[in-house]
């Protein structure tokens, strides 16, 4: 049977929901939260009174776009974590009423493992396995992807995630939030070789952003003592020195990996899978080193509620179905 299916994605600060027929994913209706911005960050109780708001008419969106009724679903998925709370209990709560009252199966998607399905999403699809970088506002992750339904974390972030990496410097150079696609816009016009930063990586497969957070910050007060304009002055070189430094640590753990595994299929998913210079580096890599690469296109990078509509398929398909009494979990990991 082919299922047709509802997905809620409410993590962190984007209300989204989707409709799959079959496979095919048919819409994604996104609705960001702008109201963060003025903090500098996402501010979790902001986060879920926008959830609240917005889900409602985002879900009705969804369905009268696709043009399907609520009688047509065969299931209502939701993402259950990792991400915060409150963000996430208004997703859950959401769809378990809606299965409740349609007596339908409840289907729970793990954030990080959707954000490496969005890849099915689209052609051309992956042969298992694979690797995927998983890099976010939240996480950064080397998975090593051998199915639909079976995937297992070789390396992580022990300490940032590397969307906080060009969060927090963005913010330094006092950026709006979030900074990230900023430096990857300013990054596009500058010199990726006009300023060098320590080598902060640990050996291993484990990445550690904390490191370059920290010189970037003492690179910033050193060259504003002699030039309070500095940043100004030298915003786009900044920017791409910064992008170059952070795409190699992550670059360098990728060939690790391939290395290691012996797989060169590579993918990237999340948020920070939209920075140009990673994209741009990764295809330049693969074509000379005869890896096969995977890059979604920037609607399925951040956020975004097809990504859950794709791996609820695969576990329709699986049976794999949630119990009511399901809870969301702040901290789930890859695989749990
Ligand atoms: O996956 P995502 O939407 O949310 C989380 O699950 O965290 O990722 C958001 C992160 C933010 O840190 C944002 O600054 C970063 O992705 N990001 C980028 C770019 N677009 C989004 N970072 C660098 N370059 C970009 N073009
Ligand atoms: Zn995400």
């Amino acid at each position: 049977m082919q299922p047709v299916i509802l997905a809620i994605e409410s993590s962190c600060d984007e209300t989204s929901a989707s409709v799959i027929q079959a496979g095919k994913v048919l819409n994604n209706v996104i609705a960001s939260q702008t109201v963060h911005q003025k903090y500098g960050g996402v501010v979790p109780e902001l986060a879920s009174r926008a959830h609240q708001q917005q889900i409602q008419h985002v879900v009705n969106e969804a369905l009268t776009s696709a043009g399907i009724r609520a009688g047509q679903l065969n299931a209502i998925a939701f993402t259950r974590g990792p991400g915060l709370l409150g963000s996430l209990l208004v997703g859950v709560s959401f769809a378990k009423g809606m299965a409740l009252a349609l007596q339908l199966p409840l289907i729970e998607v793990n954030h990080m493992e959707a954000h490496v399905l969005a890849h099915f999403i689209d052609d051309p699809k992956p042969d298992f396995p694979f690797l995927c970088l998983t890099v976010s506002g939240g996480h950064t992750q080397l998975v090593m992807v051998r199915d639909h339904l079976h995937m297992e974390v070789i390396g992580e972030t022990r300490d940032d995630a590397i969307g906080e990496a060009f969060d927090k410097a963005a913010k330094m150079m006092e950026f709006p939030y979030p900074g990230g696609p900023l430096i990857d816009k300013y990054a596009q016009q500058g010199n990726p070789k006009a300023f060098t930063f320590p080598q902060t990586s640990i050996p291993g497969l484990d990445f550690s952003f904390s490191g370059i957070k920290t010189a970037f910050l003492y690179f910033l007060r050193d060259h504003k003592k002699n030039d309070p304009h500095f940043v100004e002055l030298y915003r786009n070189d900044i920017c791409a020195s910064l992008q170059a430094h952070l795409v190699g640590m992550v670059m360098d753990k990728l060939k690790q990996a391939v290395t290691h595994t012996g797989i060169n299929r590579v993918a990237i998913a999340g948020g920070v899978a939209a920075n140009s210079g990673l994209r741009k580096t990764l295809q330049v890599h693969a074509r000379q080193s005869g890896w096969r690469v995977f890059i979604p296109g920037f609607q399925f990078c951040t956020d975004n509620a097809a990504m859950i509509a794709i791996a609820a398929h695969y576990k329709y398909l699986a049976k794999r179905f949630a119990s009511l009494d399901v809870a969301p979990l702040a901290n789930l990991s890859v695989g749990e």
